[in-house]
């Protein structure tokens, strides 16, 4: 179930900082993806490059460290944007003071603060301190402020001493872990709803061995779909032949052409959310041969049948309450062009696609999008992940 989860690990300065990196371990076998922030005391105990090299990801200690090259120090705020749940295993009384009050030090407690998804705290420390009436009122607040708590198990402690203090079992954490991300999902703007995604390249073939197509990557309609994950929707998603493995929870079918998709996309046209993020073509040819054409014999034209306009065609038949969502490619006018769009296809919203910028467009992993609604326009720029989920939000999450 953690599988593709996006995790940050959060590790303070406790004896068992060391079983954070097993911890970790385990997190990576089940198919979640890690970060981790480590608290400058925790790098006494172990230190920041092995969870650096377990994780493959720098890892963040300071907020103002300015030892990566490509270091950013906003990225408390990303990350907190970008994990399904930041879990703090183990959690001394120091951390858990900074949290309860609003401390932001260095890049774990700052990130705490940041953070949009759930936090878990494992509070981990000798019993005598655990049982300490600051720490025993700072983990009433914790969880009065939301926070999840996972008591510490009785155990054999680093002082010698048997008390409450011991970090759980792994695998009550990673079990813990799961459970908070379902139920965050449930809670989710998007949960109960059936939500279509289209991604991707179509291929109109011409021959067995020759098509017409475009280079859509299909990154953006897949990220756009795993958002509609992490909001709680039950997600469909239509990909065109692209290489992305997406996330199990979503029903993942293929399509080829543009009628092939059209007809799947009928099947499921009773959506709540439909998100047409493909590039679908515009033209097929007339006819296609069943065997490849020679040269010798073929003709220097092509002749094209336009396809059915797939949004439109779901925009003239759109049921109550539903909410569909078109994407622009444009070169040139991308607004105006996008605002037509929008009217002509009887869309609720246009995700409008520069496909002019520089760091933007198919292939790349980041993007700008405008956003054009019938009353309103907002631009998202970053990874074509963030924007996803901001685009999303934006939608279905206003207050
Ligand atoms: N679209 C569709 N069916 C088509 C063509 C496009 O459903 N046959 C959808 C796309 O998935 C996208 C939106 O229409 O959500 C706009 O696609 P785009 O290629 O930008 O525009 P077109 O409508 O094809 O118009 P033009 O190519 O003239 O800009």
């Amino acid at each position: 179930m953690l599988s593709g989860k996006r995790i940050i690990l959060g590790v303070t300065g406790g004896i068992a900082a060391y079983k954070s990196a097993y911890l970790l371990r385990e997190f990576q076998k089940a198919g979640a993806e890690i970060r981790v922030t480590m608290t400058p005391s925790a790098t006494r105990f172990v230190g920041s490059e092995t969870f650096s090299a377990l994780s493959r990801n720098p890892v963040a200690v300071d907020v103002f460290s300015g030892d990566q090259p490509d270091d950013d120090w906003t990225k408390h705020i990303h990350w907190g944007e970008w994990a399904d749940l930041f879990i703090i295993a183990p959690c001394t009384a120091n951390t858990l003071s900074k949290i309860v009050h609003g401390g932001s030090d260095n890049m774990l407690t700052a990130t705490v603060l940041a953070a949009r998804c759930p936090i878990l705290i494992c509070p981990t420390m000798d019993g005598e301190m655990y049982e300490s009436p600051a720490v025993s009122d700072n983990l009433k607040k914790a969880a009065q402020m939301g926070y999840h708590i996972l008591e510490p198990e009785t155990g054999y402690l680093a002082s010698g001493l048997e008390a409450k203090g011991r970090l759980p079992e792994l695998s009550e954490i990673l079990h813990q872990a799961d459970e908070i991300i379902e139920k965050n999902r449930a809670k989710g703007p998007l949960s109960g709803k059936k939500v279509l995604v289209t991604a991707g390249p179509t291929r109109e073939y011409i021959d067995p061995v020759r098509f017409i197509s475009n280079p859509s990557s299909g990154k953006m309609g897949v990220a756009m779909a795993d958002a509609a994950v992490r909001l709680g929707g039950e997600v469909r998603l239509l990909k065109g032949p692209v290489h992305i493995k997406p996330d199990e929870r979503m029903n993942t079918e293929s399509f080829m052409s543009a009628a092939d998709l059209f007809e799947k996309v009928k099947h499921h046209a009773d959506a709540d959310v439909i998100i047409m993020a493909a590039a679908v073509s515009d033209f097929t040819p007339a006819e296609r041969s069943d065997q490849k054409v020679k040269k010798e014999s073929a003709s220097d034209t092509i002749s094209l049948n336009k396809t059915t306009d797939i949004l439109q065609w779901l925009g003239e038949r759109k049921p109550g309450g539903q909410t569909l969502i078109g994407f622009a490619m444009e070169t040139e006018n991308l607004k105006q062009n996008a605002q037509k769009k929008l009217q002509d296809k009887n869309s609720d919203w246009i995700c409008a696609n520069d496909l002019g910028g520089k760091d933007a467009g198919f292939e790349s992993d980041s993007n700008t999008i405008h956003l054009i609604g019938k009353e309103s326009q907002k631009t998202f720029q970053g990874t074509k992940k963030q924007i996803a989920l901001q685009i999303l939000r934006e939608i279905f999450q206003k207050p």
